[in-house]
């Protein structure tokens, strides 16, 4: 695959999977996070298959910290093929129990740390007019849980950014794409029990970050609207908005721990 591809959150799970899944392509790599020590590790695993990524400290609650990413990666490729926002996190609180930092943390990260990225990559592909925004939503987007209001809050609000960029930019030859993961094995729920104060367990069976992160993969050559990796995540989703009253009889009941 001869595309340069830009990941932020690329220090672990999701993120880390899918560029050792696209070094393994070809892809030329451009990734970003906070714990660089992380991204060196994986820059040495790559080398094996691929050029040399462009690894970057990038936190991007700094729309400062995403533009040098992207800058950085024209300057290198001289163009960009492929910008994913990943980087993300959860918390596990009621929405009377979040109190503002969190609410306002979550928000930064999420939805601007997205949104910088969305701006910014569509600034440099559409003189390219060609390119592949691809967001990491979640399956939460569409029906939020009990304690999870704050993060499900910014998954919807990505989804929205998506769906409102995807008609913007499909005129310029650029795709945007929503991925909504369900519960997947990564250091997403260590970090959310680490931010909430209490422990944070995943929702029915979880899927690997490789086989979310090979769909991804997938997603760059066969463009689409959104990508349900779980299997049967839709399904409860239809059941939900068909029968909104059942389902909240049901969801009301869970404990609030
Ligand atoms: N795991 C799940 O069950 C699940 C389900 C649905 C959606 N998702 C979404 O999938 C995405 C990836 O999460 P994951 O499951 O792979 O969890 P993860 O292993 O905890 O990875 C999260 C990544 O986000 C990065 N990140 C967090 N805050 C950041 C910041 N301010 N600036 C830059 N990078 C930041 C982390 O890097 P640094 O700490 O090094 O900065 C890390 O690389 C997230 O958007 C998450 O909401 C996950």
């Amino acid at each position: 695959m001869e595309k340069v591809v830009l990941i932020t959150g690329a220090s672990s799970g999701i993120g880390a999977a899918m560029a050792l899944e696209l070094a393994r392509c070809g892809a030329s790599l451009v990734l970003g996070a906070r714990r660089v020590e992380n991204l060196v590790d994986l820059a040495a695993q790559i080398k094996q298959s691929t050029p040399y990524p462009l690894i970057r400290r990038c936190d991007v609650c700094s729309g400062d910290d995403v533009r040098a990413l992207i800058a950085s990666t024209m300057e290198r490729f001289g163009r960009l093929d492929v910008a994913v926002a990943n980087a993300g996190y959860g918390i596990k609180a009621t929405v009377h129990g979040t109190d503002e930092k969190q609410m306002l943390d979550i928000w930064q990260t999420n939805v601007m740390g997205t949104w910088y990225v969305m701006a910014g990559a569509a600034e440099v592909m559409i003189p390219q007019k060609k390119g592949h925004i691809m967001v990491v939503s979640s399956a939460i987007a569409r029906r939020s849980l009990p304690q999870m209001g704050a993060y499900a809050m910014t998954k919807a609000a990505q989804l929205s950014l998506v769906q409102s960029q995807r008609l913007e930019l499909a005129r310029y030859g650029i795709y945007v794409s929503s991925v909504h993961p369900a519960s997947t094995q990564t250091e997403f729920f260590l970090e959310a029990a680490r931010r909430s104060g209490r422990p944070v367990g995943m929702h029915g069976k979880a899927q690997t970050a490789e086989a979310v992160a090979h769909k991804m993969v997938r997603l760059i050559d066969h463009p689409r609207p959104e990508l349900w990796p779980a299997p049967g995540t839709r399904w409860g989703l239809n059941f939900a908005a068909a029968l909104p009253a059942l389902t909240d009889r049901v969801l009301s009941r869970q404990p609030l721990c």
